[in-house]
């Protein structure tokens, strides 16, 4: 079949009559694929997801779940699709011929009750199944991404089998109660050699593909960066779109329709990561999936921030490219890339600037970037400092946005501090330093006495505001108290290394 087609379970299917604004979601189920659900509409229950095949960094595919509820239909021009009706076998219409092991394990364990919420834990497993690196040696393993003392980001919650429940945690059921899920989970196998969806992880993920459709409003896919910029350059009013986990909720929930989507999520330019002598640099356009799993740890301080991000669901779509752009004083990279100093680089027809991060933001949701311009990646200058936390408090463990964040940078020789850097969020209009706490900070022994002074400094950074999630009281309070927490977690390992 020619033209603008989505695979899904299989069988290709034309999408060429869509038009832009519609949803993956929407899309499937007027394909009469009604398995997947709409819950929330605005990516927080997980009723809606689905499995893309997805490049695995090598030369393989990963069955990567997603909520179908946020991005368009058109983003899936050539792509794979597995929906819970291709899990398994269906003999006959109500005639189940093989359950897929995911769902085999689910009936089971009475892991479904009213069975809306079913199909998308069943999609949000079935990644987790197939997932090349689980394994039962992972089963008590240290996450090794927790902020030190934070109770929630080293949970140990992998079971016997090396299922890692926060693969579930954009997936919310309201009759079952996720015991019975969990038990469904950590009775998983290992996929037998046979299964073809084990054996399609073998080959490449389907290219992105040039998609150009045009129906009042417009879709497209550019092939390289040079002609996504040429479209910035020429339709100002061109809006591009990466993981669409922000797009997706202005469209759904705020009726946003731009004139010309710009699809930039599949650009190579935008998708490397690179170490270099002195910086670390990461593209916009990377999942923070991906991110997570080529750094590999090996920025701390970003090791502790991805946990704490939404769900697994929401980060196997959200880019730091588009958490930066939307420019939310809440956003949750801000603050831990500000302590860590660093700056991201626009690109242009004109060519490319690098700016500091402390720089970037005028306003609230305001930036120095051009409307010509695309956030291509962020630098990050090395060698990183030592001791590092993010703190984000927010009013549900996970999936949930900050009320306040803190990511703290410190290096400390000799006892003294040599460097600090503080990024704040949910404190004023935009991200900020806290300027005047590193201040208090520097040069000074690393001792309970310093830190009394600079907390209590940092309680007055900012301006923080009333709102729904927190009073500026509360806000005020919880960055008194960041600081004297990180010293009192952090205050032996920094002895230790003097
Ligand atoms: C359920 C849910 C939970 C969430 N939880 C969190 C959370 O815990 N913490 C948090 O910080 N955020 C959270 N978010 C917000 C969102 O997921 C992030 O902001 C995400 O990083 C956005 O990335 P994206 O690729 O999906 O952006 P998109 O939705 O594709 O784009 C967002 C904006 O950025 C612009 N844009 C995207 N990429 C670029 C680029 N390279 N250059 C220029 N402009 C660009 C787009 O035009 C658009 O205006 C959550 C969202 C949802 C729906
Ligand atoms: S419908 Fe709730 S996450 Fe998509
Ligand atoms: S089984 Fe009813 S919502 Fe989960």
């Amino acid at each position: 079949m020619d033209g603008i087609e989505i695979f899904v379970n299989g069988k290709a299917r034309d999408c060429s009559g869509t038009s832009p604004h519609v949803r993956l979601l929407d899309w499937l189920r007027a394909e009469g694929l009604t398995g997947a659900k709409e819950g929330c509409a605005e990516g927080e229950c997980g009723a809606c997801a689905v499995l893309v095949a997805r490049p695995d960094g090598h030369s393989g595919s990963r069955w990567t779940s997603l909520n179908a509820c946020l991005p368009p239909a058109l983003a899936f021009d050539g792509q794979e699709i597995v929906t819970a009706e291709g899990l398994g076998t269906v003999a006959g219409p109500g005639a189940v011929e093989d359950l897929h092991p995911v769902q085999r394990e689910m009936a089971d364990r009475g892991g479904s009750q009213c069975g809306y919420c079913t199909p998308g834990f069943i999609c949000s497993m079935a990644a987790e199944y197939y997932r090349p690196d689980r394994s039962p040696a992972q089963a008590s393993r240290d996450t090794g991404t927790g902020a030190v003392g934070e109770d929630h980001a080293t949970d140990d919650e992998c079971g016997p089998n090396g299922f890692d429940l926060h693969a579930l945690s954009g997936n919310l059921c309201r009759c079952t109660g996720y015991r019975p899920i969990r038990d469904a989970a950590y009775a998983l196998g290992t996929p037998p050699d046979a299964d073809p969806l084990l054996d399609r992880q073998n080959r490449p993920a389907p290219p992105a593909r040039h998609t150009s459709i045009d129906r009042g409003a417009r879709f497209l896919r550019p092939g390289t960066l040079a002609e996504a910029l040429q479209v910035m350059q020429e339709n100002p009013d061109a809006k591009p779109v990466a993981g669409a986990t922000d797009l997706g909720v202005e469209v759904n929930l705020r009726h946003s329709r731009p004139p010309l989507v710009l699809a930039i999520d599949r650009l190579d330019e935008l998708r490397t990561i690179a170490f270099d002598d002195g910086l670390v640099e990461i593209g916009a356009a990377l999942t923070l999936s991906d991110v997570e799993r080529g750094l590999d740890g090996r920025v701390p301080l970003l090791a502790q921030l991805f946990p704490q991000f939404a769900s697994r669901l929401i980060r196997n779509a959200a880019t730091l490219g588009g958490n930066l752009s939307t420019g939310s004083p809440i956003g949750d990279s801000a603050p831990v890339l500000l302590a860590l100093d660093a700056t991201v680089v626009l690109c242009s027809l004109d060519g490319e600037r690098e700016v500091p991060l402390s720089e970037y933001y005028t306003g609230y949701r305001q930036s120095v970037r051009k409307p010509h311009e695309l956030l291509r990646a962020v630098r990050i200058p090395l060698p990183l400092a030592e001791s590092t936390a993010f703190y984000k408090i927010s009013k549900r463990r996970f999936d949930d946005i900050s009320s306040v964040s803190v990511g703290i940078a410190l290096q400390v020789a000799d006892g003294v501090i040599t460097s600090a850097r503080i990024g704040l969020g949910g404190v004023a209009a935009t991200p900020i330093r806290a300027l005047a706490t590193e201040e208090v900070l520097l040069n000074q022994p690393w001792t309970a006495d310093t830190v009394a002074r600079a907390a209590a400094v940092m309680a007055g950074e900012g301006t923080p505001i009333d709102d729904m999630r927190a009073s500026a009281l509360y806000r005020q309070a919880l960055l008194g108290q960041a600081l004297l927490r990180f010293h009192a977690a952090d205050a032996p390992t920094l002895e230790v290394s003097k």
